[in-house]
C-alpha cells in the first residue's frame, strides 16, 4: 500500500433526524427540522486498506485520517491522542473484574479528550477561514479550544459558568490567551449565549453541537481497538455530560463495522452524576426524550449539565449496543478517584472517575459480569482540579528536620489502623 492511497474520505453534513443534506457551514441544527447534525462519511476508499496500513503512522488522531472529514494538509495539531491503554489488574481485582483497562485521556496535550475533537474542529474552522472561534464550557473544552486557537492564530472567546470551573482548566484558558467570559448562570446558560453569538456570525462555535467535533473524538475508539489488536471489548464505560462523546464512540464503532474491521459492538455504558443526570433518567424510563434539569449539581463540575444537547444521540448509542446508563453519587466518584490512584498510579479528574465508579456499581449489581473485558475511558487529568483532590486527602504531616522524627512518622503511618 502506498501512503498516497490514503486520501481524505468524501463526506457530507446531514441531519441526524430527517436525513436532509445541510450545506450551510454555519448551520448547527437542521434548517428544515431543527434536528441535530452529523457527518456522513464515504468510507469506500477505506475498503482498499487494512488496519495494518494505518500503523505506519504514529498512534494518534491523525493515524485515522481516512475516517475524518478534514484534509490532513490543513490540520492544526499539537499531537493529540496516542494516549495509553492501561491493563488495570489491581483495580480489576479490587472490583471483581478479570479483564479491565483504563484509557487515560488525561495525557492529551491539554489534559483531556477534548483535544481529539478540537484538532478536527479548529482545522475545519481554518478551512472555512474563521478568524474568531468560541465555545461554552465546563472547563476542558475551553482549555482545549484556547490552545488550538493559539496554535491556529485565531481569536478565542470562551463562555464559562461563573465560579463553577475547576482551577486548572480556568488557568489554562487564561494562559493560552482566550477571552474568558464568566457568565452569570450554569453551562446551559453559557451555551445559549455562545450559540447566539454563532447564529449572528460573530464567532464560529466549536461546541460538540458542531458536527466536526465528534468526528475527531471518534479516534479514542479507533485507538482502543487498535491497542487491543482489533479484539473488541465487551463494554466501554464513559462519563456523560453534554452527551456527544459517547455518541462519537458509537459512530466510530458503526464505521468500523461498516468497513468490516470489527464484527461486534461493545456495550456502551454511560455514567452520570446523581445530581446531574437527565440522560440516565431518560434511559431508565426507556425514553428518547431528555427532560432538562434546571439546577444540576455535582462535584464533577465537568459533567454538571442539565440540558445535554446530544442527549438523544447518546441514548441511541446505549440502546443500540445493549449498554446501560446509570448514576453515581459524588461520594462514589471521590472513592473511585482515590481507588484508581492508589491501585494503578493514575490521577483522573472527578468526572473521569465516574466511569470507574460506574464499573464498581454495575459490577456490584451484577449487571457487569466478572469475565467481561471492560474499558473505562478516563476523560481528563486529575491535576485539572487540585482543589477537589486536596479536600479529600490527608493534610501534609508537620516534620522536624530530624531523622528520628521521620522514623516516628513512618512507623505510625505503617501501623495497622484500629
Ligand atoms: N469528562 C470530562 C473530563 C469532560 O470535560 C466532559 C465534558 C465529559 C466527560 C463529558 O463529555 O459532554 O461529550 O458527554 N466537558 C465539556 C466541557 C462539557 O465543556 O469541557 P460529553
Amino acid at each position: 500500500m502506498q501512503e498516497d492511497l490514503i486520501v481524505m474520505a468524501a463526506h457530507k453534513v446531514v441531519c441526524w433526524e430527517c436525513g436532509a443534506e445541510v450545506t450551510d457551514p454555519y448551520a448547527n441544527l437542521c434548517p428544515k427540522c431543527n434536528g441535530l447534525l452529523t457527518v456522513k462519511m464515504d468510507l469506500s476508499a477505506v475498503s482498499e486498506i487494512t488496519p495494518e496500513d494505518l500503523r505506519s503512522k504514529k498512534l494518534g488522531v491523525w493515524r485515522y485520517a481516512p475516517f475524518m472529514p478534514v484534509d490532513e494538509a490543513n490540520k492544526v495539531s499539537i499531537q493529540e491522542g496516542g494516549t495509553p491503554l492501561y491493563k488495570t489488574e489491581a483495580l480489576g481485582e479490587a472490583l471483581g473484574v478479570k479483564d479491565s483497562f483504563v484509557k487515560f485521556e488525561g495525557l492529551n496535550p491539554t489534559g483531556s479528550f477534548k483535544d481529539r475533537g478540537m484538532t478536527m474542529g479548529v482545522s475545519h474552522a481554518k478551512e472555512l477561514g474563521a478568524k474568531v472561534v468560541g465555545c461554552a464550557s465546563t472547563g476542558n473544552t475551553s482549555a482545549s479550544l484556547a490552545a488550538y486557537a493559539s496554535k491556529a492564530g485565531m481569536q478565542c472567546a470562551v463562555f464559562l459558568p461563573s465560579g463553577k470551573v475547576a482551577m486548572g482548566k480556568l488557568a489554562q484558558a487564561l494562559f493560552f490567551g482566550a477571552n474568558v467570559l464568566s457568565v452569570d448562570g450554569n453551562f446551559d446558560d453559557a451555551l445559549a449565549l455562545a450559540r447566539k453569538m454563532h447564529d449572528e456570525r460573530k464567532l464560529y462555535l466549536l461546541n460538540s453541537i458542531n458536527p466536526y467535533r465528534p468526528e475527531g473524538q471518534k479516534s479514542v475508539l479507533f485507538e482502543i481497538i487498535d491497542q487491543l489488536d482489533y479484539e473488541v471489548p465487551d463494554r466501554i464505560i464513559l462519563p456523560v455530560g453534554n452527551a456527544a462523546n459517547i455518541w462519537a464512540v458509537y459512530k466510530a464503532c458503526t464505521e468500523l463495522m461498516e468497513v468490516g474491521w470489527i464484527k461486534k459492538m461493545p456495550k456502551l455504558t454511560g455514567i452520570q452524576a446523581a445530581g446531574s443526570c437527565p440522560v440516565a433518567t431518560a434511559f431508565q424510563d426507556g425514553s428518547m426524550d431528555v427532560i432538562a434539569e434546571p439546577n444540576p449539581e455535582t462535584i464533577a463540575t465537568a459533567i454538571r449539565i442539565g440540558n445535554p444537547i446530544s442527549g438523544k444521540k447518546a441514548l441511541k448509542a446505549m440502546y443500540d449496543t445493549k449498554g446501560v446508563c446509570t448514576t453515581v453519587t459524588d461520594e462514589e466518584i471521590i472513592q473511585a478517584q482515590l481507588l484508581l490512584g492508589r491501585t494503578e498510579g493514575v490521577c483522573v479528574e472527578p468526572a473521569s472517575a465516574a466511569s470507574v465508579a460506574g464499573l464498581k456499581k454495575l459490577r456490584a449489581q451484577g449487571i457487569i459480569e466478572p469475565d467481561e473485558k471492560v474499558v473505562c475511558i478516563c476523560t481528563g487529568n486529575g491535576l485539572k482540579d487540585p482543589d477537589t483532590i486536596l479536600n479529600n486527602v490527608p493534610k501534609p504531616i508537620p516534620c522536624m528536620n530530624d531523622v528520628a522524627d521521620v522514623e516516628r512518622i513512618l512507623k505510625e503511618a505503617a501501623a495497622p489502623k484500629e
